[in-house]
């Protein structure tokens, strides 16, 4: 049996994530040195190397890998239990994990304020990525909930809609084609058209669509950002297609949506977790607030 404490597990599991042993030292509030003999103590008692360091750079061996995993699970549990002593004793207090599509990001945080102003002991830990980092981080197991509008079908999950993300092409007021009562599809590829980058959702969509009527559009630029894109289109670059919930704040005056045949795309956004996974209990608080909260909501 190997001889580690909690706390060595928790210094260990904190280098291991940060990649950096003076950021765990940050984020534990501990000194450097404190968190260098704690991980050697530890490597001591596994009896292999943990880490392995490469120029300035820190990668985990296979043991440490394996001490890793193990690490999570141990920490999750310990999390769970604490929800669970709390939620006992009439609390709900805890940690949240929420990973969100880019699009999402202009609703979560409305939603996440109401929550947290009625459970101000839940810490909220709230990442904005693409479709393809979101799929990288539900292989991971690195949170507890996931918003999406295309559940990978190659994951098992679980996964609900809750409101509608239609989209919609977008152009500058002053466009030739914001003119155009009904404009045709075909239409779309002679004007310079911007792109989201490679692995996000919005682009496969838009793919997908102008792939089924072999159609190609002229790509002038591709950008990572929706807010950039809306940038751009305002610059006079093009149009794109992006989320009709990135239309809402005031700056948009100047852009109008465009009445393409075929558009919107019509989509959902869809609350998911892994299949395998028992939810906490404030993860299942938060799951149930949110479907509550946009049961009677249109977009
Ligand atoms: P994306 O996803 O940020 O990966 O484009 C947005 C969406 O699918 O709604």
């Amino acid at each position: 049996m190997i001889q580690a404490t909690l706390h060595q597990l928790k210094v260990f599991e904190t280098t291991a994530r940060l990649g950096s042993f003076t950021k765990a030292a940050e984020e534990l509030d501990i000194t450097q040195p404190t968190v260098s003999s704690q991980v050697k103590q530890l490597t001591k008692s596994v009896g292999l190397p943990l880490f392995e360091q490469i120029g300035k750079q820190l990668y985990l061996t296979e043991a440490g890998k394996a001490l890793f995993t193990s690490c999570q699970d141990v920490f999750t549990e310990l999390d769970n239990f604490e929800m669970k002593i709390a939620d006992f004793k009439g609390t709900k207090e805890g940690k949240l994990r929420l990973s969100v599509i880019t699009t999402a990001a202009y609703f979560i945080p409305r939603i996440l304020g109401s929550f947290c102003q009625i459970y101000p002991d839940i810490d909220v830990t709230l990442q904005v990525i693409n479709h393809q980092q979101i799929q990288q981080r539900m292989l991971n197991n690195q949170d507890d909930l996931y918003i999406m509008s295309q559940p990978p079908e190659e994951i098992d999950l679980k996964s609900k809609p809750f409101i509608k993300n239609p989209l919609v092409v977008i152009a500058r007021k002053d466009h030739p084609l914001a003119k155009e009562k009904q404009v045709l599809l075909e239409k779309l590829q002679f004007y310079p058209f911007i792109m989201r980058e490679y692995g996000s959702g919005t682009r496969k969509a838009v793919q997908n669509l102008f792939n089924q009527y072999d159609l190609t559009v002229k790509v002038r630029l591709e950008l990572g950002s929706n807010e950039a894109i809306k940038q751009a289109i305002l610059g006079g670059l093009g149009i794109s297609v992006l989320s009709k919930h990135t239309l809402t704040s005031a700056c948009h005056e100047d852009l109008t949506i465009l009445n393409v045949e075929k558009f919107p795309i019509s989509r959902y956004w869809y609350i998911s977790h892994l299949a395998g996974k028992q939810l906490s209990v404030v993860a299942k608080t938060f799951l149930d607030f949110l479907m509550d909260r946009t049961l009677l909501m249109k977009v």
